[in-house]
């Protein structure tokens, strides 16, 4: 791995798009594969909630922060509010008569809650967990668009700006940690982040597949069949999570740093895709 310091800092821009997500309404807009649908959907229907605890982690350090770290996290917190609005419009397009939309964001707004009583360092902490999986998932549908190839244009758009802009951002709030806890030891630092993730990677792909399975069900599939086929869509093929598992792993590493993993490249190629439009902040 690189040291961080050899790294050019990346720019974080938030753009304001919006998408027409019409093509959301089918139960199979993934190439016709349903539990691959209702996976992302799932997906979907966990960013709002959780993409909320990620602004309002690093917002709370915030007054911790100066100069480009500053302007990187209010960055990040406008991204993230962008990402929210645009997953509550695709989300919307779920008929909650059928699905079983409400008892999932129940379920996500009680999860969020047991995070937020632990105080903003588990926030923060859960959220640089988050966002490693978020950037790995990214940088998988940024350098392999086979997935979402057949998917409805605006929806795959959808994925392909959210997955640039986690990208973009992926080492904001890590940044953020390594700067309010620089009174910590290296073997501090470790412990907490090993922990979490160690928590945090039970219960995401755990929530995955259990939120995508009971999509599955409200469309007929039996329970056995959902839980198992999603759990295959995770970590079988396509493995959404299986695919990047030595990034993952980097995580473990003492000099661990997002931009480890560096993906730069990628990165430009696709904000070529998605000129920014500047976000009124
Ligand atoms: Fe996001
Ligand atoms: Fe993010």
């Amino acid at each position: 791995m690189t040291a961080i310091a050899a790294f050019d800092p990346v720019t974080v821009t938030p753009r304001d798009l919006h998408f027409a997500n019409d093509g959301g309404k089918s139960n199979a807009w993934l190439s016709g594969d349903r539990v691959g649908t209702a996976v992302f959907n799932a997906l979907s229907l966990v960013f709002p909630e959780g993409e909320r605890m990620f602004m309002d982690a690093v917002r709370h350090y915030r007054p911790q922060l100066s100069g480009r770290l500053l302007e990187e996290a209010r960055a990040f917190i406008a991204q993230e509010a962008i990402h929210s609005r645009e997953h509550i419009s695709l989300n919307a397009l779920l008929d909650r008569g059928h699905y079983p939309v409400e008892a999932i964001e129940a379920e996500m707004r009680r999860r969020t809650a047991m995070m937020r009583e632990r105080g903003p360092m588990t926030m923060l902490c859960v959220t640089i967990a988050l966002e490693h999986f978020t950037a790995m998932m990214a940088d998988w549908f940024l350098q392999d668009d086979s997935l979402l190839a057949s998917a409805p244009a605006d929806i795959a758009r959808l994925w392909q700006w959210h997955a640039m802009e986690e990208t973009e951002h992926k080492a904001v709030a890590y940044d953020v940690f390594l700067e309010v806890t620089r009174d910590w030891t290296r073997k501090q630092r470790q412990t907490v982040r090993n922990r979490t993730m160690r928590i945090v990677t039970l219960l995401f792909t755990r929530n995955i597949a259990h939120f995508a399975a009971m999509l599955l069900e409200a469309d007929g599939m039996n329970p056995v069949e959902a839980h198992a086929r999603a759990l295959w869509f995770l970590f079988g093929k396509p493995g959404l999570f299986r695919k990047s598992w030595k990034t993952y792993a980097d995580w473990y590493r003492v000099d661990f740093h997002p931009w480890s993993h560096d993906n730069r490249d990628l990165l430009d190629a696709w904000r070529q895709r998605f000129p920014a439009a500047p976000h009124a902040a």
